[in-house]
């Protein structure tokens, strides 16, 4: 499967979503998730994202591993959406684009 990690938190950009052929993105308040059950490892929205976030599950660094589970269990949060046309970055996705460490401001 693919994985969204790090990178995505309080940007989402949302490029990603219009390339996924199963729509298997799910959206929360400052970040997204791939399903891993629906996603067919076809790759094609890795490349979309601006701020390379998505990261095949064989490719993933250790430091970022915990996004393998985060993205299993963010995509039955009750409260995610499934988002498959693009919108409209967060307001302040270009400042937050170079920042590291952001797991903390994950909002659930
Ligand atoms: Fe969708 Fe393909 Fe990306 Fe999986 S790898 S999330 S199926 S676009
Ligand atoms: Fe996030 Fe990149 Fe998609 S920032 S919303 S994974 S295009």
């Amino acid at each position: 499967t693919f994985v969204v990690t790090e990178p995505c938190i309080q940007c989402k950009y949302t490029d990603c979503v219009a390339v996924c052929p199963m729509d298997c993105f799910m959206e929360g308040p400052n970040f997204l998730v791939i399903n891993p059950d629906e996603c067919i490892d076809c790759s094609v929205c890795v490349a979309e994202c601006p701020v390379g976030a998505i990261v095949g599950d064989r490719e993933i660094k250790p430091e970022q591993a915990h996004y393998l589970e985060l993205n299993r269990t963010l995509s039955k949060h009750p409260d995610w959406r499934r988002i498959t046309v693009r919108k409209e970055p967060l307001a302040d996705h270009e400042r937050w684009a170079t920042v590291t460490d952001k797991l903390s401001l994950l909002e659930k």
